[in-house]
């Protein structure tokens, strides 16, 4: 049972991992002349082999208020675009200064510090770009509120207030409710607009709309617990980026406040109540489902 279910999970994540990546590769295409290393060094983090678990997420929330990945995979796309950037920031030496990421060395350490800033500003313009489209299907103002609540996301109000409150809580003592601001911030923030961007799309109601942000906070936050515990746990072959980084930089993270123990029963508390927000969907809401239950069990 147990097998079956993990086989269609990675039969899932599989073949919506190539759907994303074929689009991100026509949105992103190879660049000649003055604009190829640039591109390259965009594509190079963006095609590093990434899990997509974002615009996957999205497309898993449309599909369960009955709407159509096709249409979902711009803005699903472009969150990945924003995600990456945010990693290759991230990695900067003025920030986490790590040197491996995605299963290869980091973006500053194969372009240089000026180019990979400027391939993570690149691509987080490029995001909006291809959203500001026109996007067949999808009413102006749905894209256009969808676009604001992005740029929220990924904004000082969200992710980038996240990172800042990451970098000043280094060495310090933190309590409980600065960690959860970090964590809500800097990760759960976009992993929330990703399911409720997939969910508006398809025009969800009210009532499931709610559900699936509710669903999404829950695993956003569980997501970032799983990355502090693995982190500490698994190894840069299996992760694809080196670990011991939090502890050695003094990070807040919820194993150096609780232990590792209590970081997994939150995690896994937090997972438990994502899937009783989707109970009340039928099967077409299972791809969240086993995304929940992959979100604490997963190994890198
Ligand atoms: C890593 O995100 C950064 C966090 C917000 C924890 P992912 O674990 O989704 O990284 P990729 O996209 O698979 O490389
Ligand atoms: C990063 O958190 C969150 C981002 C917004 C990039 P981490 O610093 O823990 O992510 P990793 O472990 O480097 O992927
Ligand atoms: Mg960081
Ligand atoms: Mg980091
Ligand atoms: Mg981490």
């Amino acid at each position: 049972m147990t097998k079956h279910r993990k086989i269609s999970l990675e039969e899932y994540l599989e073949t919506r991992k190539e759907i994303v990546d074929r689009a991100l590769g026509r949105y992103l295409p190879e660049e000649s002349g003055p604009l190829s290393e640039i591109c390259e060094a965009m594509r190079y983090s963006l095609f590093a082999g990434g899990k997509r678990l974002r615009p996957v997420l999205c497309m898993a929330s449309a599909e369960t208020v009955g709407g159509n990945e096709q249409t979902v995979l711009p803005f699903a796309c472009a969150i990945e675009m924003i995600h990456t950037y945010s990693l290759i920031h991230d990695d900067l030496p003025s920030m986490d200064d790590d040197d491996y990421r995605r299963g290869k060395p980091t973006n500053h350490k194969v372009f240089g510090e000026g180019v990979a800033v400027l391939a993570g500003d690149a691509l987080l313009t490029e995001a909006f770009r291809l959203l500001s489209a026109v996007h067949p299907g999808i009413s102006p103002e749905t894209t256009l509120s969808i676009i604001r609540e992005i740029a929220t996301a990924a904004g000082f109000k969200g992710m980038i207030g996240g990172q800042v409150a990451d970098l000043r809580a280094e060495s310090k003592e933190v309590d409980m409710g600065q960690v959860q601001y970090i964590h809500t911030h800097k990760t759960q923030a976009l992993i929330t607009v990703s399911i409720r961007a997939g969910a508006l799309i398809a025009d969800a109601g009210e009532d499931d709309l709610s559900a699936l942000s509710e669903y999404g906070k829950k695993t956003g936050l569980a997501f970032q617990i799983a990355d502090d515990i693995l982190d500490i746990e698994s190894c840069r072959e299996v992760l694809g980026k080196d670990t011991g980084s939090d502890e050695g930089r003094g990070k807040a993270t919820y194993p150096a406040l609780i232990g590792l123990e209590e970081s997994r029963k939150e995690m896994r508390r937090l997972v438990e109540g994502a899937l009783s927000e989707v109970e009340r969907f039928d099967e077409r809401a299972d791809p969240l489902r086993m995304i929940a239950r992959f979100i604490a069990e997963r190994k890198s």
